[in-house]
């Protein structure tokens, strides 16, 4: 199946979403796994030569957006760069079986998500989930809020969010998952994942 990653603001964690999306279905499903950096940046495949460098075991393989993925993969996922043009957002959307939409909780992203949402009415509600992601950790519980917010407005939403942590810059450093980091706060992290994974899973039955 095909899983794009896609926002419509930068910096809300698409490509850290993308990793540890391809990682939950490679590691924890048996899914042979390609994540194709489709960003110019490509902090995704920066990450992953880094993480070769080091001796990384990942478990799937990033490939530059521009070129042909490898072969024999069950699970294409596909990082993109944020704002997508309408144009874009439309081949992306048509390209992928299933829409992963991160947004952080600041106002601006919400609106950004909600606003473009609901311009964009071919895509079905089980085709996409927005990801609430960079929640702010205890005591402040704007997570909450904003995610009572998305259902509010009809928006399907992961039940799972992914909270802010300081381990992710530790993962994105040295080309590993959170998963592959020591610490509490990164087990924390990666429960996280397992979630949303979980959820994924379920929701992209029909796809397989
Ligand atoms: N849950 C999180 N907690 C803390 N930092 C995060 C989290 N998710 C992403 N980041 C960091 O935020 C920055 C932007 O994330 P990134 O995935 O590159 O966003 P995008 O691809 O949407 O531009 C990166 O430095 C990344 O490590
Ligand atoms: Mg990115």
């Amino acid at each position: 199946m095909i899983i794009v990653v896609l926002s419509f603001k930068g910096g809300v964690a698409k490509t850290i979403t993308a990793i540890h999306i391809a990682e939950s279905l490679s590691k924890h499903r048996g899914r042979r796994v390609v994540l194709g950096d489709g960003d110019a940046i490509r902090t995704a495949l920066n990450w992953y030569k880094r993480g070769l460098a080091a001796n990384h075991n990942v478990g799937f393989t990033v490939f530059d957006g521009d070129e042909q993925p490898p072969d024999g993969f069950t699970d294409l996922v596909i990082d993109t760069p944020g704002n997508p043009n309408e144009v874009e957002l439309t081949q992306l959307a048509n390209a992928a079986d299933f829409l992963i939409i991160p947004t952080s909780c600041s106002p601006a992203a919400i609106e950004a998500t909600i606003q473009t949402l609901t311009q964009f009415n071919e895509l079905t509600p089980d085709r996409y989930r927005v990801l609430l992601s960079l929640v702010p950790p205890r005591p402040s519980r704007r997570g909450e809020r904003v995610q009572q917010a998305l259902v509010q407005a009809s928006i399907p939403t992961f039940t799972q969010a992914i909270q802010r942590r300081d381990c992710y810059l530790d993962a994105e450093l040295s080309g590993c998952t959170v998963s592959m980091l020591s610490g509490k706060a990164a087990a924390g992290a990666a429960a996280e994942w397992e979630s949303v994974g979980a959820e994924l899973w379920k929701l992209t039955k029909s796809f397989r």
